[in-house]
């Protein structure tokens, strides 16, 4: 395996850190790109000789080729991550988003840099009928969703113009422990919801159905990615393969901490959220040997351990 330099652009995030260790375990050296508007040192393990931490806006394209100087791939986690932020401030979305994607990717053009693995989501998909595919056509429906799919489309064309090897991994909904500067996802929200007494809030009737992936089995995907070699450009939906309404996971975390289900209150719909979003992992499956390790039930039984 002769990959050692990696670039993490938002290395320092929820997903990011996971990432990061990962990398470091391998001893491998890695160059974090962060602008710390989401992201925090606390993702990040301690300092090392092998982990450079860089603060600097991806969507400015200037330093960001000296930062790519000698490294074998980089990983593109860097994002305005949050749906509710991409619908706040679209400009800020596209200009990080879309924007930010193609200056990573024509500073990898500039310093030699063979392979790309880029974050993507499934919000690509936007609603669809039954289980997702990565044939399943695309259709965001959200800002965030539109910008990770131009980000693709970036990807996609310098990997076949430029010679690029990439990797697009769909992400579906990540959870795992974290400390929440950009605010959790459903499944820990409602686990810190719990811990602190307050209700747990429903959008909707809860009856949305999505993928829960652990964030660890995420930063697998990722390494496998890497030390893999494609063709060109692949395509991978990294889920559980397993669908949960948001009502089941309220329900499951009110059931593992002992509460009753008096302590969940219904929210307004939020608009455009698709009703049901699960994916096939069997590509990954076969190509990645991506394997997903933690279940949602375990996960959310094991907090309720630590925390109760
Ligand atoms: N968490 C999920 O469920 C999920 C699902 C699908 C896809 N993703 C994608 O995974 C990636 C990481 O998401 P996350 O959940 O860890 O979110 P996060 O917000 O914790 O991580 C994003 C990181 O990018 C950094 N960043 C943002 N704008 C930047 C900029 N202009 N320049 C440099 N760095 C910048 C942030 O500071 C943060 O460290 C994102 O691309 C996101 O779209 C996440």
């Amino acid at each position: 395996m002769g990959l050692v330099d990696v670039v993490v652009t938002g290395g320092a995030g929820f997903i990011g850190g996971f990432v990061v260790r990962r990398l470091l375990d391998r001893s491998w050296r890695v160059t974090v790109v962060d602008d710390f508007s989401t992201g925090d040192m606390f993702n990040l393990p301690p300092p090392s000789p092998l982990l450079n931490v860089v603060e600097h806006d991806i969507s400015i394209g200037d330093r960001l080729e000296a930062l790519f100087d000698g490294a074998d791939a980089v990983v593109h986690l860097a994002a305005v991550s949050s749906v509710p932020a991409c619908e706040a401030d679209v400009e800020k979305a596209f200009a990080v988003n879309v924007t930010g994607t193609e200056n990573v990717l024509n500073a990898c053009v500039a310093k030699n840099v063979e392979k790309v693995v880029f974050v993507s989501s499934a919000a690509v998909y936007g609603e669809a009928e039954g289980v997702i595919t990565e044939e399943t056509p695309v259709n965001p429906v959200s800002v965030y969703g539109r910008t990770k799919l131009l980000a693709e489309t970036l990807v996609q064309s310098f990997s076949e113009k430029k010679k690029i090897e990439a990797v697009v991994l769909r992400v579906f909904n990540a959870y795992g422990k974290t400390k929440a500067k950009n605010g959790f996802g459903v499944v820990d929200q409602f686990i810190d919801d719990v811990v602190h007494g307050r209700a747990l809030n429903v959008h909707g009737d809860g009856g949305q159905v999505r993928d829960f992936v652990y964030v660890g089995d995420v930063a697998d995907a990722v390494v496998s990615c890497l030390e893999r070699n494609f063709d060109g450009m692949e395509v991978f939906n990294i889920g559980s393969g397993a669908g949960f309404s948001v009502l089941e996971v309220a329900e499951l975390v009110l059931k593992a901490f002992g509460k009753t289900s008096s302590s969940i209150v219904h929210a307004p719909p939020r608009p455009n959220d698709v009703r049901y979003s699960v994916a096939s992992v069997e590509k990954a499956r076969r190509m990645l040997g991506y394997s997903p390790s933690v279940n949602l039930k375990k996960y959310v039984e094991e907090r309720a351990k630590q925390l109760v």
